[in-house]
C-alpha cells in the first residue's frame, strides 16, 4: 500500500514513544475512597450500598427489575439459567458479538446458531433473527452493538410473534434510548456489563434486568446465596490500575508496537485474557465498592455519553475516504462505547502505519468476533465483512482536540481508499 509522508505537525519524538492509546479507563481519587471504605464494609452495609445502585439502575432503567451481578457474562449465564436453558436447546445469536459467549453456551451443551449482521450498522435486524429462528430455538439473543441501538422493536415483534423470549445484549449500551425507551427494556431480560471501558464502569460486575417477576425470583434465589467479599474486586482495581499507569506512561508505545504485531496478536490477547479471567470475580456477589463507584457513574452518564459522543461526531467528520464509520443512529439515541469504522483495503497494514506515527488501533477479533465461522456457518455474510473490516479508532476522555487533530492527521495519512 502507498502511504503518504506524515505532515509536519507529527512530532518524532511522540512517534517512537508516544501512542494515543486505544483504550484508557476512567479512575478517580474517589474510586480508592470507595475502595478503602468497601474493606470495611460489614455484609449488611455491603448489601445496602448495593440495593442503591440497583435502584438506581431500575430507575435509570424505566423501571425494570435489576440485579448486580458478577459481570455481562455472568448476568447471561443467569438469565439463561432463569429461562430453563437445558443442553441441547439452541438459541439465536449475533453473527457478530463476543466470541467467548457463544463458547460459553457451548460448554453448557447449548447450540447457538447465528443470525447475520448488516454491513452498515453491524447489528442483526428482524430478518436476519427471522431467518435463523427454527423449530428447536428456545431464545433470541440480539445486541446493541458498541452502544448503537439495534431494530430491537422489529425484532421483539418477530420474537413476540413466534412465542420466543427475547433477551437484549446491552453490554455496551448503557443510557442508549429507542423512542423514549431505555435500552434494555424491550425484551424478556437483558445483561449490562460494568467492565472497566463501559458507560457505567465498576472495575467489572454487571446488571442483569428483566420485567418477568419469575425469572427475578430465580435469580435472586441464586445471587443471594454468594458470598459479598470486596476482595475480588479490589483486585481487579488493583491490577487495573496499574495497568492503566502503563497505558498511560510514553513507553506505551513501545510496548503496544510489540504487542499488537501481526504475528504477536493472537498470543499476547490470549495471556491478557487469562490474566484478566484469574482476576475476573466469577462469581462473587457484586461489592459496596462496585456500587459506590457504579453510583456516582450512573449519576454521570448522560454526560458522559453526551461528552463521547460529541467526540465520536468529530472523529467521524475526520475520517477520510476508504474509512465507513458505523451507522449508529438508525433505530435511536446510542450510548457512547467504541469508535468503529470498516475498511477495506490492507487492514494489519492500516494499523502498522498508524502505530509507527503514534496511534493505537484494534482490528479483526481485538474488536469483536465473527461468531458465525467459529460455528463454521458459512450463511453470515455481513458478520464476514464486518470481521475482516473492522478497526476501532480510540475514544475516550484522554482525546483533547490536539490528539483529536492528530488522529485526523494520522488516519489521513495512512488510509488509502480501497482498490
Ligand atoms: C457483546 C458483549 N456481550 C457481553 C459481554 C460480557 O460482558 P463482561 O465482560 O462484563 O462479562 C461483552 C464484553 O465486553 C460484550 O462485548
Amino acid at each position: 500500500m502507498t502511504v503518504v509522508p506524515p505532515g509536519p505537525t507529527l512530532e518524532p519524538v511522540q512517534v517512537v514513544f508516544g501512542m494515543i492509546p486505544r483504550r484508557r479507563i476512567e479512575i478517580e481519587r474517589a474510586d480508592f475512597a470507595d475502595m478503602l471504605r468497601g474493606l470495611g464494609d460489614d455484609v449488611a452495609q455491603a448489601a445496602a450500598a448495593v440495593r442503591e445502585f440497583e435502584d438506581a439502575a431500575s430507575a435509570a432503567l424505566d423501571g425494570c427489575g435489576v440485579r448486580a451481578t458478577a459481570s455481562g457474562r455472568d448476568a447471561l449465564d443467569l438469565i439463561l439459567d432463569g429461562l430453563g436453558l437445558v443442553a441441547g436447546d439452541e438459541l439465536v445469536v449475533p453473527a457478530y458479538t463476543l466470541g467467548e459467549l457463544v463458547i460459553r453456551m457451548q460448554v453448557r451443551g447449548l447450540r447457538p446458531v447465528a443470525a447475520d449482521v448488516d454491513v452498515d450498522t453491524f447489528a442483526v435486524t428482524p430478518q436476519s433473527v427471522a431467518r435463523a429462528i427454527t423449530p428447536r430455538t428456545r431464545v433470541v439473543v440480539a445486541l446493541h452493538v458498541f452502544g448503537a441501538p439495534c431494530d430491537i422493536t422489529g425484532i421483539a415483534t418477530v420474537t413476540a410473534a413466534r412465542g420466543l423470549p427475547l433477551i437484549e445484549d446491552c453490554a455496551h449500551a448503557f443510557g442508549a434510548r429507542i423512542n423514549g425507551r431505555a435500552a434494555g427494556s424491550f425484551g424478556t431480560a437483558a445483561l449490562f456489563s460494568l467492565e472497566v471501558a463501559k458507560p457505567v464502569a465498576a472495575f467489572g460486575g454487571g446488571l442483569l434486568t428483566s420485567t418477568s417477576a419469575d425469572l427475578l425470583a430465580k435469580v435472586a434465589a441464586r445471587l443471594d446465596q454468594r458470598q459479598r467479599t470486596p476482595w475480588p474486586a479490589t483486585r481487579k482495581a488493583l491490577m487495573k490500575s496499574i495497568e492503566e499507569l502503563a497505558v498511560r506512561s510514553p513507553a506505551y508505545g513501545l510496548a503496544a508496537r510489540l504487542m499488537f504485531r501481526k504475528k504477536k496478536v493472537g498470543s499476547f490477547e490470549q495471556f491478557y485474557r487469562s490474566l484478566h479471567d484469574r482476576v475476573r470475580p466469577a462469581n462473587a456477589a457484586f461489592s459496596g465498592f462496585q456500587a459506590r463507584m457504579a453510583l456516582r457513574r450512573l449519576a454521570r452518564l448522560s454526560q458522559r455519553n453526551h461528552d463521547l459522543d460529541a467526540l465520536w461526531r468529530q472523529v467521524s467528520a475526520s475520517l477520510p475516504s476508504g474509512l465507513t464509520a458505523q451507522q449508529r443512529c438508525r433505530f435511536g439515541q446510542p450510548a457512547a462505547y467504541n469508535f468503529v469504522a470498516r475498511y477495506a483495503g490492507d487492514l494489519p497494514a492500516l494499523r502498522r502505519n498508524a502505530q509507527s506515527l503514534g496511534l493505537d488501533l484494534a482490528i479483526h477479533g481485538e474488536v469483536l468476533d465473527d461468531v458465525a465461522a467459529m460455528l463454521g456457518q458459512r450463511d453470515c455474510p455481513g458478520a464476514a465483512q464486518v470481521f475482516a473490516q473492522a478497526v476501532a479508532i480510540p475514544l475516550h476522555r484522554g482525546i483533547d482536540p490536539t490528539r483529536l487533530q492528530r488522529i485526523g492527521e494520522i488516519l489521513a495519512a495512512v488510509a488509502v481508499a480501497a482498490a
